[in-house]
């Protein structure tokens, strides 16, 4: 099996997704901002605070070489990671892409209901961040649309809707 990396805006669900749709096809997975700290053993928060976007960028395309080279694998990818370099093009030359396409208000619900800090999100106000995800939507669909499937996601509040997602995408995807 080509690895199978999902991508999309932030809180579109990519690790829920990934990490169950891993489980049920028996391989690993691997999120990508996880795998950032845990090489450089800092958080994702940290390496922007101390290094700045434009380094953080550098780091996360040198680790997304790492683990696209590995065989068998479900990746889920940043939010940004398939805007920068060449990155799209090139997961879609080694893995099977799936954008992960939700609504600014499910995407603003999921980052509510998350406990990770976002530095690019961080102090916010409501009407501030549902502006902010539009116009980054639109920045980044262009890219997100390079992927070989694009996957409605809806709003993911309880175990039964993640495995249904799962289900339909594998449905979707043949995967
Ligand atoms: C980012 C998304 C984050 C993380 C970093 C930047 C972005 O990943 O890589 O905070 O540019 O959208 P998630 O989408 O996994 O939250």
């Amino acid at each position: 099996m080509k690895s199978v990396v999902l991508l999309g805006y932030m809180g579109a669900g990519k690790t829920t997704i990934g990490h169950a749709l891993a489980k049920e096809i028996g391989v690993r997975f691997y999120d990508l901002d996880w795998y950032i700290e845990m090489r450089f053993h800092k958080t994702v928060a940290q390496i922007f605070e101390e290094r700045g976007e434009d380094a953080f960028r550098e780091m996360e395309r040198n680790m997304l070489h790492e683990v696209a080279e590995f065989e068998n694998v479900v990746i889920s990818c940043g939010g940004g990671t398939p805007c920068f370099f060449d990155n799209m093009d090139y997961m879609n030359s080694l893995c099977e892409t799936i954008y992960l396409k939700a609504s600014p208000d499910v995407l603003a619900a999921h980052l509510r209901m998350g406990r990770v800090v976002r530095p690019l999100i961080a102090g916010k106000t409501e009407e501030e961040l549902a502006a902010y995800i539009r116009e980054m939507l639109r920045q980044r669909e262009p890219f997100y649309s390079k992927a070989k499937y694009i996957f409605d996601v809806d709003l993911l509040n309880s175990r039964e809707k993640v495995a249904e997602s799962v289900r339909l995408l594998r449905e979707a995807t043949g995967i």
